[in-house]
């Protein structure tokens, strides 16, 4: 993420990790899922947002989870049930074993220190958009299972997935976090602090626009696709970048947090007519919802489940991935 203004150190306060009440044993296990999803998504129990570009507060984005690869903070995620993340697909490497990935949560830094409040899971699995492809970005889209689901707590919640209606269009004020570089090719400093910034939606066609100017692409061939969306600024300058790949853009929609798109790409950071762009939330909430036993959509009636309408979805683990494999890029 490109932020203008000089880091302001957090004074990373150890929080007690509040244990959620368990689920009562009555219920059956699909209800009491969408009553906890229901009640529990896209509201962190702390909020303080006041600039844009600045950094994040502990417990204000409790969904943003790391992905680490060898240990190391590669691309961001959410949390989007409690053994679920979702993410890019340009963040896996396929000739990486799937042991080499892991998942930080609960953290407001990459790489925090021991004392630190933190997560840490072993990734279980890993589903890539069947239609995913390297060269156009499209569906780059991912789901982690991690190897034990984790327990919300204040610094631990999921988001919101988006349903049909939600107002996330056009001009929308949304944010992005992230753990990226700070420029093109400066990357977070230490104490690693999550960043956030308020960024305006852009629809593809306007985006795909900007995108053909000064471009040597013909005007017909589309660089946005359908399942994109941008956000930013015609003029530039505030931006995500590398290595915040994978993580969320989301937006309030009436009080409570809903993730409208997952960083995927950019042209470089920051530059005048080429936001950030993001594949678009909504396009793949059906395929997310029939990815994921009994995950429900947040919808108001919601109670016929989608999953049994659909094929179910081809699982690509990794490892057992085709040869047409992007290397990670930037942003
Ligand atoms: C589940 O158990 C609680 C407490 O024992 C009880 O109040 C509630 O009515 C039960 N719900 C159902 C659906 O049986
Ligand atoms: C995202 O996709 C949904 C559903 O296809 C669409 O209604 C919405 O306008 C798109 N968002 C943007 C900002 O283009």
């Amino acid at each position: 993420m490109e932020l203008a203004l000089t880091a302001t150190l957090l004074a990373l306060l150890p929080t007690a990790l509040q244990q959620s009440t368990p689920l009562p044993a009555n219920l059956s296990v699909t209800r009491a899922w969408a009553r906890s999803l229901d009640s529990e998504c896209g509201r962190p129990h702390v909020s303080g947002r006041i600039l844009s570009g600045q950094d994040a507060t502990l417990g204000e984005w409790p969904w943003q989870v790391s992905l680490r690869e060898e240990g190391q903070h590669v691309c961001g995620g959410t949390l989007i049930a409690e053994a679920w993340v979702l993410t890019a697909a340009h963040c896996f490497d396929q000739k990486q074993l799937l042991s080499a990935y892991s998942v930080l949560l609960g953290s407001i830094s990459s790489y925090p220190q021991a004392e630190e409040p933190q997560e840490l899971r072993e990734v279980a699995e890993v589903i890539i958009h069947p239609e995913y492809l390297p060269e156009t970005s499209s569906a780059d889209i991912a789901l982690v299972q991690l190897a034990s689901p984790v327990t919300y707590s204040d610094l631990i919640l999921p988001v919101c997935l988006p349903k049909p209606g939600d107002p996330l269009d056009h001009g929308t004020w949304c944010w992005v976090t992230g753990w990226g570089n700070i420029d093109l090719s400066i990357p977070l400093p230490p104490p690693f602090t999550l960043k956030e910034l308020s960024l305006p939606l852009i629809d593809a066609p306007t985006c795909d626009g900007y995108y053909h100017e000064n471009s040597d692409t013909p005007i017909q061939e589309p660089i946005i696709l359908e399942d994109m969306l941008c956000a930013g600024f015609e003029s530039g300058q505030k931006d995500a970048c590398g290595g915040d790949s994978g993580g969320p853009l989301v937006c309030d929609v009436g009080g409570v947090w809903v993730q409208a798109g997952v960083v995927s790409w950019g042209s470089a950071c920051g530059l005048p007519k080429r936001p950030g762009v993001y594949i678009n939330v909504s396009t793949y909430a059906t395929w997310i919802a029939s990815t994921i036993p009994g995950l429900d959509l947040h919808t108001e009636n919601s109670s016929p489940r989608l999953a049994g309408l659909f094929f179910p979805p081809v699982l690509l683990v990794l490892g057992l991935l085709g040869d047409t494999f992007a290397p990670l890029r930037l942003a």
